[in-house]
């Protein structure tokens, strides 16, 4: 059998970096973007250096750029030819409330949460479809699940990404693609940096990636439509 193919967007760092590795570590073929091109660069020569006999894509793209991200997406599918597994994960979190965060912080949050897991979904789907075949991750966040003061636009862009996911699940069913949101709490990244908080008080990013992977592994009759992670003594407000 062909090794798989996986593609996470924002894989440098974090869950989507914690993605990479699970999916690499299981023979995988992996694609990825985010914005440092250093970061990509480096990514690649270790993950070429670990796994020779595997193939890894990585592009610098702003996922917030619709017009990029299709190029993007179209160049990854000349590279591997199809495509298993697209893992929507490229976020930005800016805490604020909507009366006081600053001007533009719902369009940021909007096309790099929402709009980029929208226009890649939509580059890929056709050889999906045309495959019968494929999982489309999306990560959501309990921040799209339960309101919070603080939360402001990151929270109304996290409840757009789980709806958009509920609405790709539906439309999907005939094609034989699985649709799964993913609702993580509180997980140690850069998102965090700064935090008082202990480390125990937060979930480590393998964790996220591997329940991620454990979903790849079932068989194609079977969707984990929407799962919630949580650090084991709840939110973080
Ligand atoms: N950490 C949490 O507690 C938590 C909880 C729930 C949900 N989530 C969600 O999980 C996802 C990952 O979060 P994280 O905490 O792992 O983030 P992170 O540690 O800040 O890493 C973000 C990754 O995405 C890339 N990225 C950021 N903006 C991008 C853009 N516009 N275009 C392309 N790549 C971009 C970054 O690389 P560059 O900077 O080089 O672009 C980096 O590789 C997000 O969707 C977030 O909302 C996180």
């Amino acid at each position: 059998m062909l090794p798989k193919t996986v593609l996470v967007t924002g894989c440098t760092k974090g869950i989507g970096r914690a993605l990479v590795d699970i999916f690499a570590s299981h023979g995988y073929h992996v694609a990825g973007c985010a914005r440092n091109k250093e970061d990509l660069t480096n990514l690649f020569v270790e993950l070429s250096t670990r796994y020779p006999k595997q193939r890894f894509f990585f592009e610098s793209c702003d996922a917030a750029d619709a017009e990029l991200l299709k190029i993007f997406g179209q160049d990854v599918l000349r590279e591997f030819g199809s495509l298993d597994v697209l893992i929507n994960n490229a976020g930005v979190f800016m805490p604020g409330s909507i009366a006081e965060e600053a001007p533009g912080a719902l369009e940021k949050q909007f096309q790099t949460n929402v709009g980029s897991a929208y226009h890649l979904s939509r580059t890929l789907l056709p050889a999906m479809k045309k495959a019968k075949s494929g999982i489309i991750i999306n990560i959501c966040s309990t921040a799209g699940i339960t309101a919070y003061p603080n939360g402001g636009s990151y929270c109304i862009s996290k409840f757009a990404m789980r709806g958009m996911s509920k609405v790709l699940r539906e439309e999907l069913k005939p094609d034989g693609i699985r649709v799964s949101t993913i609702i993580p709490g509180a997980t140690l990244t850069n998102s965090w940096s700064g935090t008082d908080l202990p480390e125990s008080r937060f979930m480590p990013v393998e964790d996220v990636a591997h329940m991620v992977y454990s979903i790849c592994e079932l068989s194609p009759r079977t969707v984990v439509e929407e799962i919630i992670l949580r650090p084991q003594e709840g939110d973080i407000n």
